[in-house]
This record gives C-alpha cells, structure tokens and sequence, in this order.
C-alpha cells in the first residue's frame, strides 16, 4: 500500500456533538463530519425530536433545537446506535422530561448504562425503567433549572457516561466535579465545543471535570477533530502489506500507546505537520498489547492490532480489558490461517508466515476492519460478508483503501 489518504472526522466525536444541539436553541455547526450510517441514525433521531437540520457544503451539518416536539428516543434508532443514548442527558438538562431506550446488549459486551443513570439521579433526575425505556423527569427549581450540580465518582472512566454528564451539568444548578472522568479526545473535543456555547468546563482532558452549570447555552460553529481509530486503521493497513502511507489529519498525539506498540512491532513512524507516515517492515515483530482507557491502548485498534500480530514474527499476548467480548474476529482470522488462541480475556496470537483467502463474516464495528485487513496481507481473495458493519465507522473505506493500491470491491450495494 503506497500513497497519502485523507482521515475522516471522528465517528465518536461527531456523535455525541451533534447530541450537544440539543442544549441550545440557536445555530449549531459541524464542520467535518464523517458521512457514515451512525451518523445519519443520529441525524434521523434529532430530526425525530423536532431539530431542524440541513446540511453544509462538504461533511458539514447545521442543526436547530429552537421548537423541539418530541422526548422520546425509540428502541429502533436506540438499538441500532447505542450512541443514541447520549440525548438523554441533554434533553433532561434543557428540556426536564425524556423517554429514552435503554440500549441493551451488544455483540462486544453486556454495556450497561448504570454510571449513566446514577450519575442523573444524583443531580436530582427522577428515573423509572419502564418496558425497556427510561422514563425520565427533573421539574423546573425555582430559578428554571432542571438538575442540580453534584459531586460524581465514575467506577470506571466510561467515555459515554463522561459525555452525557458533562453535557446534563452545562445548564444545572451549580457546580458538577466527575471524577475518573474518560480522558479521551473526543471529550476534550466536545469540551471544547461546549466551551464555545458558553459552557463553563474545567479539566477535560484530566480525570476530574469541573463544571459550572449557566442558564443558558448559544450556538457554536465547530469543526471535529481527525478520527484517531480510523487513522490507526490505516497506520496498520501499510503495516501489515509492508507498505508507505501518509495519513493526512491524523494527530499522533490522539495515538501514542497505540504508535509505540507498532514502533516496537519494527514499524516506521513519522510524525508530520499534515498527519503521519507510517512504512511497514519486511515482516512485522510481535509485541504484547494491553486496552486500557486512554491514554492506553484504545480497545478500538485491538482487532486490527491482532490482525498485525497474525503475521508477525513470534508470539503475542493480547489482553482486552475494556469490553468481555471483544475477540470475535478471532476465529475468523483463524479461519484466514492464523494461529490464535483465546484464555480468557487474553489472545495468545503465533505469528504465521502468511494467511491464505478465505470467505469470513463481520461481527462488529472494528472486528470487521481487521478482517479487511488481513485478506489484504493474504494469499488469494478473501471475502467479508455483514460489511454492514463497516458502513458504521468508515467512510468510504474501500474507496480510500483503492486509493493506496488495494484490490478490494464492494460484492453487493452497501445497506440504507
Ligand atoms: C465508547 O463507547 C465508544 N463509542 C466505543 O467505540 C469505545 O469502544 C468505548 O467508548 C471505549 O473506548 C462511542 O464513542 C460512540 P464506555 P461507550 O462507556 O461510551 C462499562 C467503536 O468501535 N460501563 O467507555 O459505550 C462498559 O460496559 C465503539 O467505535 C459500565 O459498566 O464505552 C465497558 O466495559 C465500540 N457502566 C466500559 O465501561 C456504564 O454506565 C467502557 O465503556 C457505562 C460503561
């Protein structure tokens, strides 16, 4: 794989950004915004609530929250993009009434939303679980706000209990201090988008967030930040085919255990004022992987780093810590010749000199990808069906993938 390709703004940024309009009745902008299935599922659930949206020139959206005529946010959006659940902070905070699906389980992980849910109450929402929704109030105090400011202590640094907190404490009475907050950037962006509507936001970034809850918010004209697992995507996708690619808008800084894992696995990397050039080695050297909240190894470049492991030069030890059942892709790259066992949560993976073609099946998200990219390291074709999986997180994947020299079509037309 040779040449330069444009990272896409950030899926997991996006998402819970466009739920930010809902805090605001002015003009909200996104600029760079990744055109993919889970983005237009959010989109369809703003525009159910009443949110007028319309779109700008090249991967932008403008929405406007002005007239809301709903609170309810469906099972069948829900189901389909759990990320959905990141209105119901919003919409209580600004709004003091939701209904929202509870997400349920998904193929990586039980999920729950418990740090979510405990998080509101403690800001004195009133919460029932009734026939799979939540049901959720916060009547007006006497000077108009809806929830209260609260001290809360995450057990774990969860990215989207983070969001929906920090987002619900913009507009609460008083202060609001998260602790063992995520760290991630896509909070620090949307921290830094909320910052613009006039939220008053200390410590993202950190794992204590501040915030000062305002009457009110305004609009904001904000563009998001690169997407970090998508650039580690392509960072092994000329890793693993011995390649040398630039990643233009790829931010080193959004990737550094990930980067020093792939350094230490023989990679080149070059860190660049456009993005980063990564050249793969004649053959990859195994190296033991641990996911951890950021800065950790994100659990999202797990799969795509086991694909890289498959054809690498001795044993590795792969040890997901974040979802129970993020190893799918497993057997599926065994079935492409890889040599992998599962003990638990740890995957020891013996490097294989090369992987042969074969016809796989997509799980998920990230398991899906890492099956694009070991039939790209293996002999013959290799055929991947459910990419609907894909169409969740990339953009154009197989477009872009062209773009570096790859040999790689879509069989059928991609779902709606
Ligand atoms: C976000 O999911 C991402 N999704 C995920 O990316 C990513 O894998 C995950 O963060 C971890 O980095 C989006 O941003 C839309 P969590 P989220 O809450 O917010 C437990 C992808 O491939 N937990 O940080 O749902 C939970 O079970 C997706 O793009 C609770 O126990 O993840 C998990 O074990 C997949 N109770 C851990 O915390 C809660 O209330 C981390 O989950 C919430 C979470």
């Amino acid at each position: 794989m040779r040449g330069e390709v444009a990272i896409s703004g950030s899926k997991n940024s996006a998402l819970p950004l466009l739920f930010a309009s809902l805090l605001t009745g002015e003009r909200c902008r996104f600029r760079n915004v990744p055109e993919l299935a889970d983005i237009r599922t959010a989109i369809r659930l703003l525009q159910d609530l009443g949110v007028k949206v319309g779109a700008l020139d090249g991967h932008g959206v403008e929405l406007v929250a002005d007239a809301l005529t709903g609170h309810e946010a469906p099972y069948e959006l829900v189901k389909t993009m759990r990320a959905s659940f990141l209105s119901l902070g919003p919409l209580l905070s600004r709004e003091g009434r939701a209904r929202v699906s509870t997400p349920g389980g998904c193929a990586i992980g039980a999920r729950p939303v418990n740090l979510h849910l405990n998080g509101l109450e403690k800001m004195g929402a009133k919460l029932e679980i009734v026939h799979g929704y939540v049901e959720a109030e916060a009547p007006a105090r006497r000077n108009g706000r809806r929830l209260r400011g609260a001290r809360l202590a995450l057990d774990t640094p969860s990215v989207g209990a983070t969001e929906n907190l920090m987002m619900a404490a913009t507009l609460a009475d008083g202060v609001t201090e998260i602790e063992n907050a995520a760290r991630e950037p896509e909070i620090e962006d949307l921290a830094n988008a909320l910052g613009k509507m006039g939220a008053r936001i200390e410590g993202a970034g950190t794992s204590v967030i501040r915030v000062e809850g305002v009457e009110e918010l305004r609009g904001v004209d904000h563009e998001v930040i690169a997407d970090r697992i998508e650039a580690g995507t392509f960072a092994v996708a000329a890793a693993i085919t011995r390649g040398d690619c630039r990643l233009r808008g790829a931010r080193a800084a959004h990737l550094d255990a990930f980067l020093l894992k792939l350094e230490e696995a023989g990679v080149q990397l070059d860190a660049e004022p456009a993005g980063i050039r990564v050249r793969g080695p004649e053959r990859p050297r195994s190296v033991t992987v641990k996911t951890a909240p950021f800065p950790g190894f994100a659990t999202d470049l797990q799969a795509q780093m086991m694909a890289l492991m498959s054809i690498a030069e001795g044993s590795a030890v792969i040890t997901e810590t974040i979802f129970e059942n993020r190893f799918m892709h497993a057997l599926e790259l065994v079935r492409l010749g890889a040599d992998i066992a599962i003990e638990g949560n740890n995957a020891v993976v013996r490097g294989v000199e090369r992987l042969s073609g074969a016809p796989v099946m997509a799980t998920d998200l990230r398991a899906s990808v890492s099956l694009v990219l070991a039939g790209l390291a293996a002999d013959n074709s290799t055929e991947i069906g459910r990419v609907y999986h894909l169409d969740r997180g990339y953009e154009r994947i197989e477009e872009k993938l062209c773009g570096l020299g790859a040999d790689i079509r879509r069989a059928r037309a991609p779902r709606a």
